[in-house]
């Protein structure tokens, strides 16, 4: 399949690449490199021995990316671009909602104008909010609490009007859990602008010295040690489950949504003695009051995934935190 890959250079474009690469199929990036570097997209022609094509470009510009669907016959899309940072959506707000919807909205016009209308759409389960139930089923009432869940959210809702609309349109959103770890090659991985936001490279910051101590949001949740839970899952098979989202789609489904997840909850306190226990490094913290906004647990039930997609996430919180170590000591300062 020729595969053209929005954000391709980011933390799960890049290890997407890698995988598709690997699967035979061609593959075309275009990024605007506004949260991450084109050494990544190198890195990636190095591990996988294969060419790969990259436009510099955003999104957003439709002229642009017209051209691009002029120049090759792509057979699916898979849509990573856009922000994610919560804290800053709720500075700049009109930032978010310009990026992550207007961007998503000019490439379905872009496609449908191409005739092309097979999509992998980046979800999240933020679209959950805070959940009444658990494990999260992919059928659970949706709400957003900022607005970077919002854009998320709102692209959901334009994707399931475009495909009532129009039943010629295959799309998969695709909920992912909490992403973490790296590929084995220590080549590619997160790389983070100024300090982590999220908590596995915050984790490996500390460890390497570049933090202080981590700060633990909070210990007075109901859960089994009061620290938040979540359901981390390893990048890696993350982007398989975009490779088997694709097949599915050529199955000609329609719209379908899996969550991305394993299914298994771990607490801060269990991620940090995890890291600790694996790759012998002490990580010193302190417990604060809780992060605005956070919720105590998420997990996800994939059962529809593995029945639908015949994916199921293979590593475990070893591997993630010996990924996301060997990423950071291989490359202290990222792509830089
Ligand atoms: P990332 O920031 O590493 O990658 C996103 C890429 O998109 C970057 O390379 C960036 O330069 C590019 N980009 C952003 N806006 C663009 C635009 N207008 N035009 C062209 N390129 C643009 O993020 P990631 O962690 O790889 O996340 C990928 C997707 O998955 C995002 O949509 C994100 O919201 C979603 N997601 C991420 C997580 C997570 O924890 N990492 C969780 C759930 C969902
Ligand atoms: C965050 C985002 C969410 C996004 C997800 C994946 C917020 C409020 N939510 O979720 O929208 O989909 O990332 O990108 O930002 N923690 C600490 N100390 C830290 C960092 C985190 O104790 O320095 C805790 C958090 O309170 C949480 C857990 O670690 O319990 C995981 O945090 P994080 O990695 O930020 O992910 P989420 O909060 O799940």
């Amino acid at each position: 399949m020729k595969v053209l890959v929005t954000g391709g250079a980011g933390y799960i474009g890049s290890h997407t690449c890698v995988e598709l690469l690997a699967a035979g199929h061609e593959v075309v990036v275009i990024d605007n490199l506004c949260n991450s570097k084109e050494m990544a997209l190198q890195r990636v022609r190095q591990i996988s021995g294969r060419p790969l094509a990259f436009v510099h470009a955003d999104l957003r510009d439709a002229a642009a990316l017209a051209a691009l669907f002029r120049e090759y016959a792509f057979d699916a899309v898979i849509h990573f671009a856009g922000l994610k940072a919560v804290g800053e959506s709720v500075q700049v707000p009109l930032d978010y909602y310009h990026n992550n919807f207007i961007g998503s909205l000019t490439l379905c016009r872009v496609m449908l104008a191409a005739g092309l209308r097979t999509l992998v759409f980046s979800s999240s389960a933020t679209v959950y909010g805070d959940p009444a139930a658990l494990p999260i089923r992919e059928d659970f009432p949706l709400s957003a609490t900022n607005p970077y869940g919002r854009t998320k959210l709102f692209v959901e809702e334009m994707l399931r009007d475009l495909q009532r609309a129009d039943d010629g349109w295959n799309i998969a959103l695709l909920r992912y859990f909490n992403p973490a770890g790296a590929h084995s090659s220590g080549r590619i991985g997160e790389d983070p602008n100024g300090v982590p936001n999220n908590l596995m490279p915050f984790i490996t910051q500390v460890a390497i010295g570049k933090q202080p101590e981590l700060l633990v949001f909070g210990d007075d949740y109901d859960t089994p040690d009061g620290t938040g839970v979540r359901d981390y899952i390893h990048v890696v098979d993350l982007a398989q489950g975009h490779l088997a989202a694709l097949e599915r789609l050529m199955a000609n489904p329609g719209l379908v949504t899996y969550n991305l997840g394993t299914g298994r909850g771990y607490s801060v306190l269990e991620l940090i003695h995890a890291f600790e226990r694996t790759c012998e490094r002490s990580v010193p913290y302190r417990v604060v009051a809780r992060r605005s906004g956070d919720i105590g647990l998420c997990y996800a039930d994939p059962g529809l995934a593995h029945a639908e997609l015949g994916w199921r996430a293979r590593f475990d919180i070893e591997d993630m935190v010996r990924d996301s170590w060997r990423w950071q000591t291989c490359n202290p300062d990222g792509y830089t």
